[in-house]
């Protein structure tokens, strides 16, 4: 039995990744700071698939949860198979509207805390020869659109680098850059999302599938709908001035708190 740990694993792509892996039959490793969350998602997922899911509350824009959970990835008597770098969130407001302690918290998650955590994982790994990280970024890497927008670039440039860098150890990396997908993001960072067409929303479940799929063909990088991946070849040909644009005024209005 392997085992797979998803950050931010308690609601909406996280979750989605939790229900597919546990209905597989992998042993959890579940990483959230809802702690009362994370023990009745813990205990679903076992009673449901009598798998072992394993609790660890941190907050992975602290110092203290992202060490927790780099020291669980490297824990050679309980090897993880599967890292799912998955926690994120958005912040209300464009570039100068975001506080710097906001702007900075984000760096701290989606950076920080994705390049500590896949390098804890893939060491311990590449020592057993097999594994696989998933690095949840968003096609919002590819377009201009502030803090967030370039924090998931960084993560698709950091995971097909490194991916490169492991090719032939037996370890795979893949970032993962979904469109709209209905989970709490939204509502968590009080954007109103009245002027997203209906066509742009991505169903979680089948996005995880869809996901899992790519990485075992070896993708470096999962779009992983039709719909995104004719809109990122048409967003290639787009000149860059126009492009953010479109991109900044997208899924960006912000209803009241
Ligand atoms: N939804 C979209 O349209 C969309 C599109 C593209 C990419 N994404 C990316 O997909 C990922 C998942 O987003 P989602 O839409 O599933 O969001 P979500 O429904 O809001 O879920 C976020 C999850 O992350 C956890 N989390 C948030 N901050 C955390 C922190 N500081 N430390 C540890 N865990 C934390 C939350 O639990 P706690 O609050 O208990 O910590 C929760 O389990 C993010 O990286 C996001 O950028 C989302």
């Amino acid at each position: 039995m392997t085992t797979a740990l998803i950050t931010g694993s308690t609601a909406g792509i996280g979750a989605a990744f939790a229900r597919r892996l546990a209905a597989q039959g992998h042993n959890l490793v579940l990483v959230a700071r809802d702690t009362k969350r994370l023990g009745e998602q813990a205990t679903e997922l076992h009673d449901r698939h009598g798998i072992e899911a394993e609790v660890l509350a941190a907050d992975l824009a602290t110092e203290e949860g992202i060490a927790a959970v780099e020291q669980r990835l490297g824990d050679r008597t309980h090897p993880v198979d599967l890292l799912v770098n998955n926690a994120g969130f958005g912040n209300k407001g464009r570039y100068l509207e975001v506080s710097m302690a906001d702007e900075l918290t984000m760096l701290k998650v989606h950076i920080e805390a994705v390049l500590r955590l896949t390098s804890a994982a893939t060491e311990s790994m590449r020592s057993r020869g097999r594994g696989g990280v998933i690095n949840v970024a968003s096609v919002a890497a590819f377009v201009p659109r502030g803090t967030y927008g370039a924090s998931k670039a960084w993560v698709v440039q950091f995971t097909q680098g490194a991916a490169r860098d492991l090719a032939g150890s037996g370890v795979r990396l893949m970032a993962l850059c979904p469109g709209f997908v209905r989970t709490e993001f939204h509502q968590r960072a009080g954007m109103g999302t009245d002027n997203i067409p209906g066509w742009m929303w991505l169903d979680a479940d089948k996005l995880v599938a869809a996901a899992l799929a790519d990485l075992a063909r070896g993708k470096t990088v999962s779009i992983p709908d039709p719909r995104y991946k004719a809109l990122m070849g048409v967003v290639k040909l787009t000149p860059r001035g126009l492009l953010g644009g479109v991109s900044s005024r997208t899924g960006r209005k912000y209803g009241p708190q």
